[in-house]
């Protein structure tokens, strides 16, 4: 059975300290230094994880909408992302969705660059309380799913992460029968529009030692994506030994 992938997203989180004690724990824990298990690092500290020898991988948590070096004040791209051993990139999270104006037309050309570099988007979709208290929260991940149609090159592998913003960082999670009615819409599309990609769906929003064993037994999911609870050594490598 493949285990389920376990990103770590630790947002504008760390410190040089912080870095390098976390992920000496991780190296030195067999649950964690693992190929599945993902740690999303502010662009600063992904140098300092690339000289720790380790088996789990690196993301970023964005990429630069502009493919190649240029006059782009303070953007990161593709090119600089391999350089430091990025596997993943996290694309679309609700965060610079709506604090930092990442637009669909945006992110269409991040995805892009992610995948042209033969980086895996970890792209996030999910809605807000009022769209899903409104019922339409259906059509809403589809149109945000839509941006996949839109892509001028086609990923090998793609994640997809579903984190509802109404869970995200809140300590509300859905239900086991929500998150699998949107594991499953994502799958129909996917059947329908990228049948040959391969897929991995993500749950995220309140990820925690307490909810993962349950998350995790789904068998729609294929992992979780976890914020506030990846902060914290001890609890991120209790959710890892349910990969
Ligand atoms: P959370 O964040 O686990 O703190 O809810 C998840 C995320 O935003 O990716």
């Amino acid at each position: 059975m493949t285990k389920k992938l376990i990103v770590a997203n630790w947002k504008m989180n760390g410190s040089t300290e912080k870095v390098v004690h976390d992920l000496s724990f991780y190296t030195n824990n067999e649950v964690t230094n693992q190929t599945n298990v993902v740690i999303a690092l502010p662009y600063l500290y992904l140098s300092i994880a690339n000289s720790i020898k380790a088996n789990f991988c690196l993301a970023s948590q964005d990429i630069s909408q502009f493919p190649t070096n240029g006059a782009y004040t303070g953007e990161i791209n593709a090119t600089m992302l391999k350089e430091f051993n990025v596997k993943y990139s996290i694309i679309g999270h609700s965060e610079r969705r709506t604090l930092l104006g990442d637009s669909g037309s945006i992110l269409v050309k991040k995805l892009d660059n992610v995948i042209n570099a033969r980086i895996i988007p970890i792209f996030c979709v999910g809605e807000e309380l009022t769209i899903r208290d409104s019922g339409k929260y259906l059509d809403f991940i589809l149109e945000q799913l839509d941006l996949l149609n839109h892509l001028n090159c086609q990923p090998e592998s793609l994640v997809i992460a579903y984190e509802p913003i109404w869970s995200i960082g809140t300590g509300k999670i859905p239900t086991l029968e929500q998150i699998t009615e949107i594991a499953n819409l994502i799958d129909a599309f996917v059947q329908k529009y990228l049948p040959h990609v391969k897929i991995a769906t993500l749950y995220g929003g309140s990820v925690s030692a307490s909810n993962i064993a349950d998350i995790l037994q789904l068998p729609q999911i294929d992992g979780v994506l976890v914020g506030g609870a990846s902060l914290k050594t001890d609890e991120f490598a209790v959710i890892c030994t349910h990969a």
